[in-house]
C-alpha cells in the first residue's frame, strides 16, 4: 500500500465551536490506483486532502505514506514525501503565482527540492510538453492562458519533483464540460506512463466515474461507502449515494424509470453540531427513530463493497 489513513479527524477550534471537518476516516490505497473521494461542498473533501499531505496538523488518527509513519513529522522531515506526494488544486488561476512566469512557476519545485540547477530549464520544457503545452510558453504569465491550460500549468508543477502520490482537488470543477473530458483523460494518460497514484476528489459523482479505481463516497466528514468503481455505481448501497446518483443526469430519458429517484431535501447539517447516530439520518428517506443512537460505521457487506448504514445488508 503506498497510503495508508487509519481513523483520521481534523478537527477545526472556531468562534462558533469545534468543527468536524474530518471525523474518522480510514482507506488505503494502493500504488497505480486512483481513489474517487466525493461528496457534496462542505463534506471534508479538501481537508482531508490537506491533512494527508500535512498541510495542516492531524487532530487524530494516522497516515502511512510508503510503509512510513508521516503523521507527526515536522514540517523539515515532511519534506521529502512533499516531494513524493503533490496535490491539484481546483482553481489553476487562485493556486498560480500571476506575477511568476510560467516557467518560473515549474521551476520553483525543483529549487525547493534540489534538482541539480543545469538541468531546470530542460526539465520545464520536458513538463511543458508532458502537459500538452508548447515549451516555447515558458516565458509567458498565467493570464495569457486559458484555464484549461492554466490547469495543465498546474500538473506540469505538480509534476517537476516526480511524485508518487497526487491529490487532484477537484481539479476540472472550475473548467468548462468541454475541457473536462481533455483534462481527465490526459491525467489518466500521465498516471499510466509515469506510474503514479491518484486521489481524486470530485462533488459529482458522475465525474470521478471513469477515472476511478475506488470510490469513497463522503457525507459530514465520514466516508459513507467505499467500494470498486463498477460495483458502486452498479449496485450503491447507502441512501446518500443512491440520492447523489439520482442527481446524476441521464442522457436517455426513457431509461429514467429504471432507477429509483431519492432528492436530497434540506441543508447539510452543521459540522460544529453533528447529528448523533447516523449523520444522515436528519436528511435520509430511510430514516427511523433507532438511527439516532446506531453506530454508523464501515463495514463489508461483501465484494469488499464497505457501507455505513447499519440496515443494508
Ligand atoms: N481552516 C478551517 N477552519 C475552520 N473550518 C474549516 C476550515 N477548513 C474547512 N473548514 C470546515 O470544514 C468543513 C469541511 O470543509 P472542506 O474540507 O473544505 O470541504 P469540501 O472540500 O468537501 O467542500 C466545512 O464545514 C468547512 O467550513
Ligand atoms: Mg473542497
Amino acid at each position: 500500500m503506498i497510503l495508508e489513513v487509519d481513523n483520521l479527524t481534523k478537527f477545526f477550534r472556531t468562534p462558533s465551536g469545534l468543527v468536524h471537518s474530518v471525523d474518522g476516516v480510514s482507506f488505503s490505497l494502493a500504488r497505480g490506483e486512483t481513489l474517487g473521494l466525493v461528496g457534496e461542498s462542505g463534506c471534508g473533501k479538501t481537508t482531508t486532502g490537506r491533512t494527508i499531505i500535512r498541510l495542516y496538523d492531524p487532530t487524530s488518527g494516522r497516515i502511512n505514506f510508503d510503509g512510513q509513519d508521516i503523521t507527526t513529522l515536522t514540517p523539515k522531515e515532511m519534506l521529502p514525501f512533499r516531494k513524493r506526494i503533490q496535490m491539484i488544486f481546483q482553481d489553476p488561476y487562485a493556486s498560480l503565482n500571476p506575477r511568476m512566469t510560467v516557467g518560473d512557476i515549474i521551476r520553483e519545485p525543483l529549487i525547493i527540492h534540489g534538482f541539480p540547477k543545469d538541468q531546470h530549464s530542460d526539465r520545464v520544457a520536458h513538463l511543458l510538453s508532458l502537459v500538452g503545452l508548447n515549451s516555447g510558453q515558458a516565458g509567458r504569465y498565467p493570464h495569457e492562458f486559458s484555464g484549461g491550460q492554466r490547469q495543465r500549468i498546474g500538473i506540469a508543477r505538480a509534476l517537476a519533483v516526480e511524485p508518487e502520490l497526487i491529490i487532484c482537488d477537484e481539479p476540472i470543477s472550475a473548467l468548462d464540460v468541454s475541457i473536462q473530458a481533455q483534462i481527465v483523460n490526459m491525467l489518466e494518460d500521465l498516471q499510466k506512463s509515469l506510474g503514479l497514484t491518484y486521489i481524486f476528489i470530485a462533488h459529482d459523482l458522475s465525474m470521478v466515474r471513469h477515472i476511478s479505481t475506488r470510490v469513497a463516497v463522503m457525507y459530514l466528514g465520514q466516508i459513507v461507502e467505499l467500494a470498486g468503481s463498477g460495483e458502486l455505481y452498479t449496485n450503491p448501497k447507502h441512501p446518500y449515494t443512491i440520492s447523489l446518483m439520482s442527481s446524476i443526469p441521464i442522457p436517455d430519458p426513457d431509461k429514467s424509470d429504471a432507477r429509483p429517484q431519492v432528492f436530497l431535501e434540506g441543508e447539510i447539517p452543521s459540522a460544529v453540531n453533528p447529528p448523533s447516530g447516523c449523520r444522515f439520518r436528519t436528511r435520509c428517506p430511510k430514516a427511523k427513530s433507532e438511527c439516532s443512537s446506531v453506530d454508523a460505521v464501515l463495514r463489508d457487506v461483501g465484494r469488499n463493497h464497505l457501507c455505513a448504514c447499519p440496515f443494508i445488508d
